[in-house]
């Protein structure tokens, strides 16, 4: 598959690997057009789909991991062009189906559409250049791709409000503070810091994996006693596998486990 906006590869040595999916439009900072979010979405669905690959990077441009939604191409809708082309609906959400951990590498900025992005992933590290911003209100609109809910959830309702309402951006310091990003590193180590997370992630049982990553999302997405709920009964499944078996017998036995993902 070619794509003309991003770039992929699989990197790792180990037995599963890890898709890195890159945006690639440098001269408009990585802002995203309907091009780039066809072609990430299908290759994130190519990557879910692919045995071989335990977990997916995205990542941007030491400038940027994306300066939003591409204003230049959004500006002309009307309400009745953004209502019946399903503008941000039909093809900015393909991340949500990905049912393998998508880490988010930022550095740049991360503003407005990349912002949210960003959130849709499953974790974010950033490198202590990242800027999280989301500035729609400078342009009379609003975030259109779940920036006023993940905000609020990621940082709590006062800097959510503060960012949003104020359009300021947040440094990659005070984003790791507010709970934004899991962790914060030099930003010529950020890719090796991502790849490495996803190879240890890739090291582990993929049901396992899988499992908990659907159960995050519900405990951030729905009321608490539905999820305590969903995972004790996937907790209680996982003993019917023979990861269950090896891993514990591996720790018994005080050997390294040979996960088969089954
Ligand atoms: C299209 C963009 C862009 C964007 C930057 N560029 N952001 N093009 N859409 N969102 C382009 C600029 O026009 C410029 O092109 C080139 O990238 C470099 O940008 P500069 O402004 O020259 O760089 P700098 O001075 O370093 O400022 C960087 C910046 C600024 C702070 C990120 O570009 C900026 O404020 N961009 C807009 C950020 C924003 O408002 N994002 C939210 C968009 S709305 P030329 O051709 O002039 O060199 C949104 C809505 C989401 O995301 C709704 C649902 C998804």
């Amino acid at each position: 598959m070619t794509y003309e906006c991003i770039l992929t590869a699989v990197q790792g040595e180990g037995e599963r690997k890890t898709g890195l999916i890159t945006l690639n439009r440098p001269k408009q900072l990585n802002a995203l057009n309907d091009q780039l979010m066809d072609e990430l979405g299908q290759a994130l669905l190519a990557f879910d789909a692919d045995d071989s690959i335990g977990c997916i990077v995205l990542t941007g441009s030491e400038r940027a991991f994306a300066a939003g939604a591409d204003i230049p191409t959004m500006a002309p809708h009307n309400f009745m062009s953004a209502f019946k082309s399903g503008l941000i609906s039909k093809n900015w959400e393909t991340i949500l189906q990905v049912r393998k951990p998508v880490i988010a590498a930022v550095a740049g900025f991360a503003l407005g559409g990349g912002c949210e992005l960003a959130m849709m992933c499953d974790f974010i590290i950033a490198a202590d250049t990242a800027k999280f911003g989301q500035p729609e209100i400078k342009l009379g609109i609003i975030p259109g791709a779940g920036g006023t809910q993940r905000l609020p959830r990621a940082v709590g309702k006062s800097k959510a409000m503060d960012m949003l309402l104020t359009a300021r951006m947040m440094d990659a310091a005070e984003a790791e503070r507010g709970g934004l990003v899991s962790r914060v590193v030099a930003a010529d180590k950020l890719l090796e810091e991502a790849l490495a997370a996803a190879d240890q992630i890739n090291g582990f049982s993929a049901p396992s994996v899988a499992l908990i990553k659907e159960l995050v999302n519900l405990a951030y997405q729905g009321p608490l006693i539905d999820g305590v709920n969903v995972e004790r009964r996937y907790f209680h499944a996982l003993f019917g596998t023979d990861d269950q078996r090896e891993g514990m017998d591996a720790f018994i036995n005080k050997r390294k486990p040979a996960f088969k993902h089954r």
